[in-house]
């Protein structure tokens, strides 16, 4: 529906620029996506950008401002540079999400409404009274739905970023989930490592990275016996089929858990594809069983 919009707009209004067919509606907030740097658009394609922003305000009363994204998420904070086209310049709105409500900030700290349905998934998986550490939490997708849905003991929430960190204290309380949700502002690694060690039922690692450091700290988190969640992408090869990219993945996930803590016994429970995030690169998320009791 998004898309068939779009495509009425560009031909209505006869502008011919490089865009992304979807959009992300976030809030009262529409970003849009283009495959092109700000060092390209000139003022010429800025205007066109911006006719494309007006006519998304006149078909969509409850939109108050549209933004292009000119980057993918980057950096060690997953933040991407907008552009403002139409409406109100405020970055920052509330956004719904399974009858929770998040304060978010389209430049200052990450945000996707594709994890919409990992947020819900994982909240029903979490079984009474587990303690959960969400190593990268931003502004409180999983945990705060968790909190929500399910009655965990506590979900500590770390993220480095300090306007994510702000962001997700205001939507504990915006949710009422203080009892449960606990914001940690820091690293990860530091964080499970100076006080974490041994606690949890379940870790979730909502960042992409394959990264053997992150891997040794989940699983010193973890107690004897627990869940790690994982979201990684992974490229599809010419030959390949998507089918195969579940144990694409958790064949490099493996590797690297051996690598880190080779005693740990780890079993693939599922694992499915999240979404595309571009040419052949695809994000799965896998939820993988750990038994460390032979590590004692
Ligand atoms: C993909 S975003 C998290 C998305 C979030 N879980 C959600 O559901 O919307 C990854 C987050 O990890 C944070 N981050 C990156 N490196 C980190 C680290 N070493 N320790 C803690 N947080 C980190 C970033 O600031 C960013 O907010």
């Amino acid at each position: 529906m998004r898309k068939r919009l779009l495509e009425k707009i560009l031909n209505t209004k006869q502008v011919r620029v490089p865009i992304w067919k979807s959009f992300d509606l976030i809030g009262d907030l529409v970003l849009l996506k283009a495959p092109i740097s700000e060092a390209e658009i000139g003022l010429e394609l800025l205007a066109e950008y911006k006719k494309v922003g007006e006519a998304l305000l006149n078909e969509l009363p409850y939109v108050k401002g549209v933004f292009l994204s000119l980057t993918p998420v980057m950096g060690e904070f997953r933040l991407r540079k907008v552009l403002h086209l139409a409406g109100t310049r405020r970055t920052w709105t509330y956004y719904r999400e399974h009858g929770c409500v998040f304060k978010v900030d389209l430049e200052s700290a990450y945000i996707s409404p594709r994890l919409s349905y990992e947020h819900s998934r994982i909240a029903k998986l979490v079984r009474s009274g587990e303690l959960i550490v969400n190593m990268f939490s931003g502004v409180g997708g999983f945990s705060i739905i968790i909190a929500k849905k399910a009655n965990p003991a506590r979900v500590i929430s770390i993220d480095k970023n300090p306007a994510a960190h702000r962001l997700l204290v205001e939507n504990v309380n915006l949710n009422h989930v203080e009892e449960s949700v606990v914001p940690v502002l820091g690293d990860a690694v530091d964080a499970i490592m100076g006080s974490l060690k041994g606690v949890a039922d379940r870790v979730l690692l909502p960042l992409p990275s394959f990264s053997p450091r992150f891997y040794l700290a989940a699983l010193e988190a973890l107690g004897d016996r627990g869940v790690l969640h994982f979201y990684e992408f992974v490229e599809l090869e010419k030959e390949e089929k998507r089918e195969g990219l579940i144990m694409k993945a958790y064949k490099r996930v493996e590797t690297v858990l051996k690598q880190v803590m080779d005693c740990a016994r780890a079993e693939l429970l599922s694992g499915r594809i999240v979404r595309s995030v571009g040419p052949r690169l695809y994000q799965v998320s896998l939820d993988v069983f750990i038994d460390k009791m032979s590590c004692r």
